[in-house]
C-alpha cells in the first residue's frame, strides 16, 4: 500500500472510480454532460491519436422546414434556403428528383402580375447582387421531360446554405443554381438527388449538393429521410428532411425495401398493386385501378399523381369528379367540395416491391383538398382541386400530395429505398428520433479487430495496468474516507443505472452503429475499441468546427446548446451502447413560433 500512497495520479481517482462504476455495470457510458467523462482524454488522448488515420462519422443533419405554407397549387410546406453573398433568403419545395437548386429571379415577378408575387413565389434570388454568384450559361433543365414540365432558366454557380440565416445549416460553394422566371415550378426546388448534373459548357459533371456534403463529411451516407408534412390532421405537420438518416418517430417501419430501377432518371420506381377506396358516390369503383398493377415514380417535385386514364376514370366515377379539359384538371366546385368533406372518405395505394410484400399507404380525403390559385387559373382564379392527371405509361408519377402521408427514405449508396406509412397519430414532432444511415464503406470498429496496432495494444496494457493499481488504490481511499466515498458512490450508482436504462430501451438491434464511446471501453476490456477511428469522443476533441456551430458538418455532443430557438439544424451525437443517435428530448427541429424574424414576410 505504500506504494499507492506516492501514486502519481492520485488526483485522477476520482474520474477512475467512476469509470470503474461506469463499467462495472454496462459498458456503455450513458452521457456525455457529465463532467467526469470529460477528464477521459487525459488517459485515452494517445491511444487515440495513435490510431490510424481516422475520419470522424458526422451526425445526420436535421433540416428544419421554411414554417410557411407555399404554392399556388397547395398549401405545402417549404424550406429556407440561403443563396448567394451576401445571403439571400428564399423558400423552395424539396425535389427529390431533382440534382440541383432552382430559384426565381425577378424576371418571374413582372410588374402587375400576382399581388405579393415575390413572396408568394418564396422569394427572389437576385444573381446579379451576390458577389459569389459565377454565371454558366442558359440550359434546360432536361428535367421532368416526360410530363412537359422541362423549363429553362439561367444556370451558374454559388453558395448555397440549407436553412435561415444563422440556423447552422449545411453549405455547400459551389452549387448548381438555375435562376428561372417560368412559372412550371411557382417556387424555387432544393435538388436531393446526388447525381452530377453535365453542361455542355464544363467538360466535367457539376457535383450535387448531397455529394459535397457527403465529400465534405459534414453527412454520414448519401441518403436521406423525407416527408411533405400536411394541413388536415389535428395541428399542422410541417414537412420532414433529415440528411444522411431519417425520423424513426415519422413512420411505422416496414418490412419492405425496393431496390433502384435501373433507369436511374427514373430511380425511385415503385410497383402499384392496386389502388382503392371505403367510401365511394357510386359502389361499384371502390377499385380505383381497373386494369392492374401498374409502375410508377415517386417524385416530390410535382403537386399530383399521374395515373393511367381508366384510374383516373375510376376516380372520377367514385368522387364525382369532372375533367377540365382546357386546364388537364380535377377542379372541384364548392358543392362538391362539401359532400367529398362529409365522406371522410380514404384511399389506399398498396405498394410492392415485387416479392410478395405489401406497403400500404392511406390517404384521407384531405390529402386530396388542395387550391389552385392565380395565375395557375384565372377565371375564377382560385379553385379547390383533386390532384389528379391523366397519364400515359411513360407519365404514371406519385407526387406531392402522396408524401403527405408516405415517408421516403432513400440510400443512394445502397440503391434502395423504402416507402413507408406516416404515424400521424398521436404524433408529436418534438419526439424526433433521428437514426443514422451509415456508408456501405465506413470501417466499423469491429472489423478491425485483427489489425491492431501493437503500440496501441501496449498502451492498452498499460491502461489495464493503470486501472487495476487504481483500484487497489481505490479501495484504500475508500478505506480511509469511507463514509464520504460511500454516499458518493451510491449517488453515482443511481445515475449511471438511469443512463443505462435509457439506452436499452430506445433503440433495436438491426440499425447500424458507431463505436462506444471511450468511457465504457476502457473499462470494458474491449482492447479493440480503443484505438477504433469514428469516435463521437475524437471528434468532439479534434473537430475544426466545434467553435463555429455555422460550419457543415458540427456536431455538438452536449444537447441543449444549438437547439434554443431559431436553430433549425440539430447535428447531434451521442455514442451510447449499440445505439448511434439519440435526439434529446427538447425540441430539436419542430420550433413552435412561427416567423422567427426572418424578414420574409
Ligand atoms: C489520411 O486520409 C487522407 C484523406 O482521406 C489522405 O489524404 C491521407 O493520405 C491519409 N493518411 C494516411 C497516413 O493514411
Ligand atoms: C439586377 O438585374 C435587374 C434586371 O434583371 C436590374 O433591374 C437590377 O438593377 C440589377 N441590379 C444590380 C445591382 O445590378
Ligand atoms: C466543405 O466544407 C468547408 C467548410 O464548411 C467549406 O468551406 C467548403 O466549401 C466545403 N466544400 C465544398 C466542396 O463545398
Ligand atoms: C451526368 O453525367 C454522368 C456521367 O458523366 C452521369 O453519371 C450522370 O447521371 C449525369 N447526370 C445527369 C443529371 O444526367
Ligand atoms: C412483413 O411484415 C408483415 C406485417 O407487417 C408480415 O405479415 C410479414 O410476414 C413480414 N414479412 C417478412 C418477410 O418479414
Ligand atoms: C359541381 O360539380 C359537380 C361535378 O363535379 C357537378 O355535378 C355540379 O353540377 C357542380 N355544381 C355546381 C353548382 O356547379
Ligand atoms: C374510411 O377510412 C377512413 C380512415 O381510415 C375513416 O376515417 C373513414 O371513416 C372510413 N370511411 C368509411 C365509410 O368507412
Ligand atoms: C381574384 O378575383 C377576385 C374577384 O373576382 C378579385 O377581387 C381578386 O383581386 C382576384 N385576385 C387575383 C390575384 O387576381
Ligand atoms: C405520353 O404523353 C406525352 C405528353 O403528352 C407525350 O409527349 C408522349 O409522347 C406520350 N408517350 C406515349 C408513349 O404515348
Ligand atoms: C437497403 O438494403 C439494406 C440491406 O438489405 C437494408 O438493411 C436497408 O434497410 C435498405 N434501406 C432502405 C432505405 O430500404
Amino acid at each position: 500500500m505504500v506504494f499507492f500512497a506516492g501514486f502519481p495520479y492520485a488526483s485522477c481517482l476520482p474520474t477512475l472510480l467512476l469509470l470503474l462504476l461506469v463499467s462495472a455495470h454496462t459498458s456503455t457510458a450513458a452521457s456525455f454532460t457529465t463532467p467526469w467523462l470529460r477528464d477521459v482524454p487525459l488517459v485515452a488522448t494517445g491511444l487515440i491519436k495513435r490510431a490510424q488515420n481516422t475520419t470522424t462519422i458526422p451526425a445526420p443533419i436535421v433540416v428544419a422546414p421554411s414554417q410557411y405554407w407555399d404554392g399556388i397549387d397547395g398549401p405545402w410546406s417549404s424550406f429556407a434556403l440561403q443563396v448567394g453573398t451576401p445571403a439571400q433568403n428564399v423558400r423552395v419545395q424539396i425535389s427529390t428528383a431533382s440534382t440541383f437548386t432552382w430559384t426565381i429571379y425577378d424576371g418571374g415577378c413582372p410588374p402587375g402580375y400576382v399581388t405579393d408575387c415575390a413572396n408568394s413565389r418564396g422569394f427572389l434570388f437576385e444573381t446579379n447582387k451576390s458577389l459569389t454568384w459565377t454565371p454558366n450559361s442558359i440550359f434546360n433543365f432536361d428535367f421532368e421531360v416526360n410530363l412537359n414540365m422541362d423549363t429553362t432558366g439561367n444556370a451558374g454557380f454559388d453558395t448555397a446554405t440549407l436553412g435561415w440565416q444563422g440556423a447552422g445549416g449545411p453549405t455547400v460553394s459551389h452549387s448548381t443554381i438555375f435562376s428561372i422566371k417560368s412559372s412550371t415550378y411557382w417556387l424555387g426546388g432544393f435538388g436531393l438527388n446526388p447525381r452530377p448534373t453535365n453542361f455542355s459548357t464544363f467538360v466535367d459533371p457539376q457535383p450535387s449538393f448531397m455529394q459535397q456534403l457527403k465529400t465534405n463529411n459534414t453527412i454520414p451516407s448519401i441518403s436521406y429521410g423525407y416527408t411533405a408534412g400536411n394541413q388536415y390532421h389535428q395541428t399542422p405537420i410541417f414537412g420532414s428532411l433529415v440528411l444522411g438518416g431519417y425520423d424513426q418517430n415519422r413512420f411505422t417501419p416496414t418490412n419492405v425495401s425496393f431496390p433502384f430501377f435501373t433507369d436511374i432518371s427514373r430511380d425511385l420506381l415503385v410497383r402499384i398493386h392496386s389502388i382503392s377506396t371505403n367510401t365511394s358516390f357510386n359502389l361499384a369503383s371502390s377499385n380505383l385501378l381497373p386494369s392492374g398493377p401498374i409502375s410508377a415514380f415517386v417524385d416530390s417535385t410535382v403537386p399530383t399523381m399521374w395515373l393511367p386514364i381508366d384510374a383516373c376514370e375510376a376516380f372520377e366515377a367514385a368522387f364525382n369528379l369532372q375533367y377540365n379539359e382546357a386546364l388537364n384538371m380535377y377542379l372541384v366546385n364548392d358543392t362538391l367540395h362539401q359532400q367529398l368533406l362529409a365522406t371522410s372518405a380514404a384511399i389506399t395505394f398498396t405498394l410492392t416491391a415485387g416479392d410478395g410484400r405489401t406497403v400500404p399507404i392511406t390517404l384521407p380525403y384531405g390529402a386530396f383538398d388542395l387550391t389552385l390559385h392565380y395565375p395557375y387559373i384565372t377565371s375564377p382564379n382560385t379553385s379547390y382541386y383533386f390532384p389528379l392527371q391523366r397519364a400515359n405509361n411513360t407519365q404514371y408519377t406519385l407526387g406531392r400530395a402522396f408524401l403527405q402521408e408516405a415517408y421516403l427514405i432513400v440510400d443512394y449508396e445502397r440503391q434502395n429505398f423504402t416507402i413507408a406509412p406516416c404515424a400521424y397519430d398521436n404524433f408529436n414532432p418534438s419526439n424526433a428520433d433521428i437514426r443514422t444511415i451509415l456508408s456501405p464503406d465506413t470501417v466499423l470498429p469491429n472489423s478491425r479487430r485483427s489489425r491492431f496496432p501493437t503500440g496501441a495494444i501496449a498502451g492498452v496494457i498499460v491502461g489495464i495496468v493503470i486501472l487495476i493499481a487504481a483500484l487497489a488504490a481505490i479501495l484504500w481511499f475508500l478505506r480511509r474516507r469511507k463514509h464520504t466515498e460511500k454516499r458518493r458512490v451510491a449517488e453515482l450508482e443511481a445515475k449511471e443505472a438511469g443512463g443505462a436504462h435509457a439506452d436499452h430501451s430506445s433503440e433495436n438491434e438491426s440499425k447500424p452503429f458507431i463505436s462506444n464511446p471511450i468511457g465504457g471501453e476502457l473499462g470494458g476490456g474491449e482492447i479493440h475499441e480503443l484505438t477504433a477511428p469514428h469516435k463521437p469522443f475524437a471528434q468532439e476533441m479534434e473537430s475544426p468546427h466545434k467553435i463555429d456551430p455555422n460550419k457543415a458538418g458540427y456536431s455538438e455532443m452536449e444537447s441543449g446548446e444549438y437547439f434554443g430557438p431559431g436553430k433549425g439544424f440539430a447535428h447531434e451525437m451521442h455514442g451510447s451502447g449499440p445505439d448511434v443517435f439519440e435526439m434529446p428530448g427538447s425540441d430539436v427541429h419542430e420550433m413552435p413560433g412561427h416567423g422567427e424574424g426572418h424578414g420574409l414576410k
